[in-house]
Parts: C-alpha cells; structure tokens; sequence
C-alpha cells in the first residue's frame, strides 16, 4: 500500500522493535473469547480508576506492557501496512475488508466528506471567536440536520398546507409567560414518507415530493452505521473550515480523489501534501483512533446509553476530549516547549517546575505504566519532519532533552513517561496544523473510536448509572432567610 513511502515503514517498524525490547513486567488481563459473568469483582478508585464498566472486542490496552491492540491487530502493524481508512473499517464492522468492500468504504466517505449544508449554518455562528473544539462539537450537532430524518427541514409540517393558525399566540419579549410560538393544526394523514437511497423525499397526502437530498440515504436511526461513517467523514471538512474561518480564509471543498489523511490535510493548508505528509498524517489518524474507556471515550458511551444518538455522543466526546487532562495535552506540550525555549533550558525548567509541583504536559498516563506505543512512533517521525524546519528541530530537540530529565526523576519511581501527546504536536505542526487545531485534530480521528464503541455498547445497551458516596450532612431543618444569620456556615445541631 506504501510503495512510496517506505522510509517511514521503516521508522514504524523500528519504533516496533525498539518497543519489543522494553523491559516487561507483569502482564495485564485480556480475557479474548472468554464469557464473562457479571457482576464482575474490581477495586475501584477515584476517578473510576480499576473499575470495569463493559466487555469491548473494539480495542485493548495493555498498560504496563505498552501495547495497543485494535481488533486483535497491533498497533505497529497497522501504522506500518494499513492505513487510517482500513483501520476504521476494522474498528466499525471487527475484521479488516475485502478489496471490494474497501473500494466501496472508502467511496462512502469520500461522498459523505461534503457537508455543505452543515458549513453554511456553522459559518453564521461567530466561528473566528469561539474555542475550537467548541465550534467541532457545535458542527457535529449541526450534522445530524443534514443527514437525518427527525432534524430535516423537509420532515417538519409545512406551515402552508395547516387546517388553521392562532397566529395571535405568537410571544412577545416582554410577557415570557406567552405562548412561545404561534398554534397551527395539520391533516393527520399528511405524514411524511421517506423512501431511502433515491433523491427524491415522497411525501403522501396533500404535499409535493421535494427535491434536494442527494447521494445519502435519509435516515431516521440516527445511531446506525451510515450515521457513523457521516461523523467520521465529516469531522475533518469541519476541522479544516473552522481553521480556516478562524484564519480569515474561506473553507476549501473536500477532493474525492485524494485519501482521508492527504483530504484533510489539503482542506486545511490549501496545499496538496507531499507523499511523506500525507503518510505521516495517516498513521498519525491511526494512531488517535482508539484508546480503550478513556474519558472521552466514556463521556460518549454514557450519551448513547440513554439512548440519546451517535451525533450527541460524538458531541460528549469533543468535549471531554477538549479537557488538557486529555486530549488538550497536545496544545499545552508546544506551549511549553515554546516557553522552555531551547535543548539546554530543559534542566533548569524541569527542576523549576516540579520545585512548583507542576505537571509536566504530554507525561504520564493512567493506564500505561511502561511507554507509550503511540509516543514510540510519533517521537521517530517528529525527529523525522524536523530534520527539514529549523522550528521544529528547536522544538524537537528541547523534547528530548526534557524527555531525558521527566524520566531520569520519575520513570522508575513512578512510572511516567511520554504519552501520545508528547509528540504529535512537533507532527502536525510540522505538517501546517496550526496550533489551537492540533485537539480537534485528535477528535477527527478518535470519532472512529467513539462511533465503533457506541455501535458495539448499543448492542447489549444498559445506561451507565453508578453512584457516588455521600459524604455531606443528613437532617437539616430549613432555615427562611431572613433567620439566617452566617451565610454558609452549617447551622448548629
Ligand atoms: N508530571 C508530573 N507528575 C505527574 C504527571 C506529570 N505529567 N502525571 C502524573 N504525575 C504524578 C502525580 O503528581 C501523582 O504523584 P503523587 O502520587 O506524588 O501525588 C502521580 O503521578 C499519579 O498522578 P495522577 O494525577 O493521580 O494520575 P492520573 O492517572 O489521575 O492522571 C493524567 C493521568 C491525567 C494523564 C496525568 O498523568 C496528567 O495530568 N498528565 C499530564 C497531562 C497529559 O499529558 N494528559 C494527556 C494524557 S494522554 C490522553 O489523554 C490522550
């Protein structure tokens, strides 16, 4: 599949290598094929550390051998020979596709990339002002009008073809007790058929069919697979606009001809990537695509629980990914490398900041204990775009001296190392992402991981509901507020 670009094979299977001969500890549980019994016995800790929320066949983390496994394959294996396409195949439908059945994958998505409708309405909201990822999630939710039946225009009542209106019951500002909108009542037999994969909406009783829904099936589950693959195509043309918008550029239309990975890229800067960028992309977005119950991860599942639908749990998603706990990591890490300023800086920095008890952003993790896979590709290839921008060589190089010190202080004592944001920021700089793009970046690939979740949850659905201990005051009597006399202080009993 990468005849061009075997250079970066090669870095992939280096980085494979190197990671095969890290020093292992202990194993951790996977338990493939075994039927599992509920309920099942974990110590839990805060932040649900150690607890156990479902069975998932998607993915598997291996924390303290520093292995990331989609569906049985290795995550080596596939930034080496598949590609960001195939490996969401592989994650929504479990096995990897035939030729036919990838031809047929990859059309679908290169046809759901426009979103033309969804750009119009998201470029009437102040874009250019707003938190990026906050714009991505807006756009995600303003998706499901353009794909789904119970959001269509055309699905609500056309106001013309109403037996009667109480146009009087329309509200005013200035008594919010009115109605909010004004009455009308509808012929009953006007309901709306949808007649999927045609261009046409036929629409029996006294409305005419309507044209203007093309090359989509109209769907009104909106949790299906088609939903899925509508969110995955079209998470990067929103990506790439809101930068751009943000920019003071006009969004670029998506090329059908060019790959997932080279399409985004090419929305975003304008610029056909070269064979290296595009491939460099493409593992990045493989790299992203899933993590086991991470947070966003988590968030997004207990959206779909309440069996709410993919777009808002997709929504749930962006947003705990935005967290720099999270997926926000990637941003903070260039800041950082940005302030330390250069390679000799690293130690003084360092011992200042863990001095203030600070953080160090891209490190630590809470499932792995060893390092990284991701970060042991990513770091390669950042060293490897580098080598050609003097920015980035600065940026690079003052990475690895503060790798050296985060690791020499708290590698063996606590188990921290680079994580996959560590380095993907040299990368997509390098590849011109702009900075504050780099955590919808993260989102336009983990939505594969989101959607092949919520799709496996949604099978065996139970909504996540657990519980929390309380800890606060029982039996307080109501005190009116005018005998209240220390305001927050708890009353005397
Ligand atoms: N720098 C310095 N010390 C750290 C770091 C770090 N980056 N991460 C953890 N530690 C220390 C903590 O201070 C704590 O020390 P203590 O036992 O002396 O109190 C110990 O390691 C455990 O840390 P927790 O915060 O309890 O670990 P938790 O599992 O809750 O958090 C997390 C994991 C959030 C990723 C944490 O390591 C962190 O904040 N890292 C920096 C932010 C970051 O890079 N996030 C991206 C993670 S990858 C992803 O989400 C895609």
């Amino acid at each position: 599949m990468w005849e061009e670009t075997k250079e970066i094979t090669e870095i992939v299977l280096r980085a494979a290598r190197k990671a095969s001969q890290e020093p292992i500890s202990q194993s951790e549980q996977a338990l493939p094929g075994k039927a599992i019994h509920w309920p099942v016995e974990c110590a839990i800790g805060p932040g649900l550390e150690g607890a156990i929320a479902c069975e998932s066949k998607v993915g598997y983390v291996n924390g303290l051998q520093g292995q990331l496994v989609y569906r049985g394959y290795d995550i080596f294996e596939l930034c080496a020979y598949s590609c960001f396409e195939e490996t969401c195949y592989l994650l929504l439908h479990g096995r990897l596709p035939t030729s036919s059945q990838f031809g047929s994958f990859r059309k679908q998505l290169a046809e759901y990339r426009h979103v033309p409708k969804t750009l119009r309405l998201l470029m009437s909201f102040p874009v250019e002002g707003m938190n990026a990822m906050g714009a991505l999630r807006m756009g995600t939710n303003l998706m499901r009008q353009e794909f789904t039946f119970g959001d269509l225009e055309i699905a609500k009542p056309d106001i013309a073809q109403a037996h009667e209106s109480d146009e009087d019951t329309i509200s005013s500002e200035a008594d919010p007790g009115d109605k909010a909108e004004s009455f009308y009542s509808f012929d009953t037999t006007n309901t709306v058929v949808l007649t999927s994969m045609e261009e046409t909406i036929a629409v029996s009783g006294s409305r005419k069919p309507a044209k203007g829904i093309r090359h989509q099936e109209v769907l009104q589950d909106t949790s299906s697979l088609d939903s899925c693959c509508h969110l995955i195509a079209g998470a990067p043309t929103l990506t790439a606009a809101i930068a751009r918008i943000r920019n003071g550029q006009m969004p670029i239309e998506p090329d059908p001809e060019l790959s997932h990975a080279a399409n985004y890229l090419y929305m975003m800067t304008g610029r056909r990537p070269t064979e290296i960028e595009e491939r460099i992309m493409d593992i990045a977005l493989i790299l992203h695509a899933d993590h086991g119950m991470n947070a966003s991860t988590f968030a997004a599942m207990v959206v779909a629980s309440t069996l709410s639908d993919i777009y808002f749990s997709v929504g749930a998603g962006i947003a705990a990914l935005a967290g720099p706990l999270h997926g926000g990591a990637n941003e903070q890490v260039i800041h950082m490398l940005r302030q330390i300023g250069g390679p000799s800086n690293a130690k003084e920095w360092y011992a200042k900041a863990r001095a203030r008890k600070e953080k160090i952003m891209g490190f630590g993790h809470r499932v792995y204990k060893a390092y990284d896979p991701r970060a042991s590709v990513l770091g390669p290839l950042a060293r490897h775009l580098a080598l050609e921008n003097k920015e980035a060589q600065v940026l690079f190089r003052t990475a690895e001296a503060l790798e050296k010190e985060v690791i020499a202080d708290l590698g063996q004592s606590k188990s921290i190392y680079p994580n996959v944001d560590f380095y993907s920021g040299i990368v997509y700089s390098c590849l011109g992402i702009p900075t504050d793009m780099f955590t919808p970046t993260f989102a336009v690939s983990r939505v594969a991981g989101w959607c092949a979740r919520v799709l496996e949850y949604l099978k065996k659905n139970r909504i996540f509901r657990p519980r929390a201990i309380y800890t606060g005051r029982l039996g307080e009597k109501y005190i009116p507020i005018d005998a209240r006399h220390s305001a927050g202080k708890p009353s005397k009993r």
